[in-house]
C-alpha cells in the first residue's frame, strides 16, 4: 500500500457533489473533472486517488479495501450492511426511502403483499417489523413499471423529487427512512492511515456544519 488515500466516488450526481466537497476541504484533482474514459485520477501532492465506482459498489470496494475512503448513499449501506466505519453524516444526496402505489389502491392486511424493489433487505425488514407477509420481486430500475403493469402492488424505492412517481400516476403510501450520503471508512486502513483519515474528516465535517447542510 503506498502512502496515498484511495477514495471510492459513486458515479453520477452525487459523485460529482462528492467530489466538489473533496476539493473544496483540499483534496483537489482537477485531471477529474475531464474524465473521458478513465476511472482512476491521482494528485501527487495533495495524496489522493479517486476511483469512479458504481453506486452500489462504493461499499463494496470500501469494505474489500480496494479504497480506503469512499462516499456512499445510506440506502446502499441499509441494503448491504457492509463492515466498514460510517464517519460523517454529509448531508448530500438527500432523498428517502418511500413505499408507493398506484393511486387509491389499498391491498388487505390478509393477503400477501407484492413488493417490488431494488432494495430487498430494506423492504423484508420493514415488513417483517409490521409482522406483513410479502413476497419480493427483485428489480434492477424502472421500479416504477411494477405496480402500473401488475407485476406488484406496490414498490420500495428511492423517492427524490417525487417527479417519477407523479409522473406513472403513484403515489407515496409510507415513508420508511431519510436517506443522504454518508463519507465511509475501511477498518484496516483508518487503523493504519488514521491521521490522514480523521483529518479529511474533520475538514469535511467543518465544510458540512458551515453549510448546514447536516441536518
Ligand atoms: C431513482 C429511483 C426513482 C427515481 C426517483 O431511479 O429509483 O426511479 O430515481 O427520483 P425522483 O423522485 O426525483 O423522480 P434512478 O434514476 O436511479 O433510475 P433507475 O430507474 O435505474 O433506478
Amino acid at each position: 500500500m503506498d502512502n496515498y488515500i484511495n477514495i471510492a466516488l459513486p458515479k453520477g450526481r452525487l459523485g460529482e457533489n462528492a467530489y466538489n466537497l473533496l476539493e473544496e476541504a483540499g483534496y483537489a484533482c482537477p485531471e477529474i473533472k475531464n474524465p473521458g474514459r478513465k476511472l482512476i485520477f491521482e494528485n501527487s501532492e495533495t495524496r489522493v486517488r479517486y476511483f469512479w465506482v458504481k453506486p452500489s459498489d462504493v461499499s463494496i470496494y470500501v469494505e474489500k479495501q480496494a479504497a480506503d475512503v469512499g462516499i456512499v448513499g445510506l440506502d446502499i449501506l441499509l441494503e448491504s450492511k457492509p463492515d466498514i466505519y460510517e464517519l460523517l453524516n454529509l448531508g448530500i444526496g438527500k432523498c428517502r426511502m418511500a413505499i408507493a402505489s398506484k393511486k387509491g389502491a389499498h391491498f388487505p392486511l390478509d393477503k400477501t403483499l407484492r413488493v417490488a424493489t431494488k432494495f430487498p433487505n430494506i423492504a423484508k425488514n420493514y415488513y417483517a417489523n409490521l409482522g406483513r407477509d410479502i413476497d419480493i420481486i427483485k428489480l434492477n430500475g424502472s421500479i416504477e413499471l411494477a405496480p402500473i403493469l401488475g407485476l406488484s402492488d406496490v414498490i420500495v424505492d428511492i423517492v427524490e423529487t417525487g417527479k417519477t412517481l407523479y409522473a406513472n400516476n403513484l403515489e407515496v403510501v409510507e415513508d420508511i427512512v431519510t436517506i443522504s450520503a454518508r463519507f465511509v471508512a475501511n477498518k484496516s486502513s483508518f487503523k493504519f492511515k488514521t491521521k490522514e483519515i480523521q483529518k479529511m474528516t474533520e475538514k469535511l465535517s467543518l465544510l458540512c456544519d458551515a453549510k448546514g447542510e447536516v441536518q
